[in-house]
């Protein structure tokens, strides 16, 4: 185990680093459709690999983005010229990473709940993407605030589901990146959703250390600790930073590799000022990154959708944009002034 341990271990410190985060590209071909629906381009085997392609592909992208997740059909894919998406992202210094769930579903027993599917087999293919170049996985699962939920029984199937997950995939010599996303959905306040994240959070730990997942070499992936989206009263950027940090000081270990964060439907400009309020606070005790999906891509997505074939230089730009913006802002660094630049 000592190698390959120290191999995660590195990796995992990688994906982390100094004013760096990941990209997440990991969207279903069911969640691809809606996105691509929103621009009026079809979904096809194709305008997926050109749109993918057009993202990994962006000149520089590996200053500002360390690795990028993605989902089982593009780990496969090569550009239209033939090159493996592996190896346009190993040569741009990006950490190749794939999402191995099998999706939410109904959690039998508990309306309104879900758990996350896919440990059976998981073994065998997790060994198949360490072959084929990932050296990081994801697995997410949903918790969801309303009335009568989350319930503790959906709480402890989904970490222990995650926590059977990591140990697998340190098993593979695959970082695991373990995402248990607290919906923004509903009307709930930040009160609620902190107390949740913070069960959430206390039980998947609890599992990680039962089941002999090794910290060091493991990331979270987290959402921050906002009130639902219908919720009259929005917290300010600094209660959501405040709120965010006590929760993992009071449930993450020092020892954890690193967080990033997930964007849920934080708006760009959102998610990257919540990112820098926290790394404004000195001497935490893990890095604290970002793993967006719909906050680095949807400008990128938009300016690509108008004209997939002449706008990739344009949609790079707002990629490498964002990209920039958030490697500031995961070191504290921030400027809203330099939207406009
Ligand atoms: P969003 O940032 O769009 O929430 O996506 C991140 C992700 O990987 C969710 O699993």
């Amino acid at each position: 185990m000592t190698d390959k341990l120290n191999e995660m271990i590195e990796t995992a410190a990688a994906m982390v680093s100094k004013g760096r985060g990941v990209l997440a590209i990991d969207e279903s071909t069911g969640t691809c459709q809606k996105r691509f629906d929103s621009i009026g381009v079809e979904c096809t085997f194709e305008s997926r690999r050109d749109y993918r392609h057009m993202l990994l592909s962006t000149e520089g992208l590996g200053e500002h983005i360390s690795g990028a997740i993605l989902f089982d059909e593009t780990l496969r894919q090569s550009s239209e010229a033939g090159v493996p998406f592996v190896k346009i992202m190993q040569d741009n210094d990006i950490i190749p990473g794939i999402k191995v769930d099998k999706g939410a579903h109904p959690l039998a027993g508990f309306e309104g709940e879900k758990i996350t599917e896919g440990l059976d087999g998981l073994r065998d293919r997790l060994a198949e993407y360490y072959d084929l170049g990932a050296r990081f996985a994801k697995w997410r699962a949903v918790i969801t605030i309303d009335e009568v939920n989350p319930s503790q029984a959906c709480i402890d199937a989904n970490c222990h589901a995650l926590a059977r997950y990591a140990a697998l995939c340190q098993e593979a010599g695959l970082v695991p990146m373990v995402e248990p996303e607290v919906l923004m959905d509903g009307d709930h306040d930040i009160a609620t959703a902190y107390e949740v994240t913070e069960l959430t959070l206390k039980t998947l730990f609890e599992q990680l250390y039962e089941q002999n997942v090794v910290l060091e070499a493991c990331i979270l992936k987290s959402s921050m600790v906002v009130a639902g989206a219908d919720c009259p009263e929005q917290a300010d950027i600094e209660e959501v930073a405040e709120a965010t940090l006590n929760c993992f000081f009071n449930t993450v270990p020092a020892s954890l590799a690193g967080i990033v964060f997930l964007s849920g439907g934080q708006s760009e400009i959102e998610a990257t000022e919540h990112l820098d309020a926290m790394n404004r606070v000195e001497n935490l005790p893990w890095p604290l990154s970002f793993s967006y999906g719909r906050a680095l891509q949807a400008s990128a997505l938009k300016v690509w959708g108008a004209n997939p074939q002449d706008n990739v230089k344009a949609a790079q730009a707002e990629l490498s944009h964002r990209a920039r913006m958030n490697g500031l802002a995961a070191m504290g660094e921030y400027d809203g002034k330099l939207e406009n630049e």
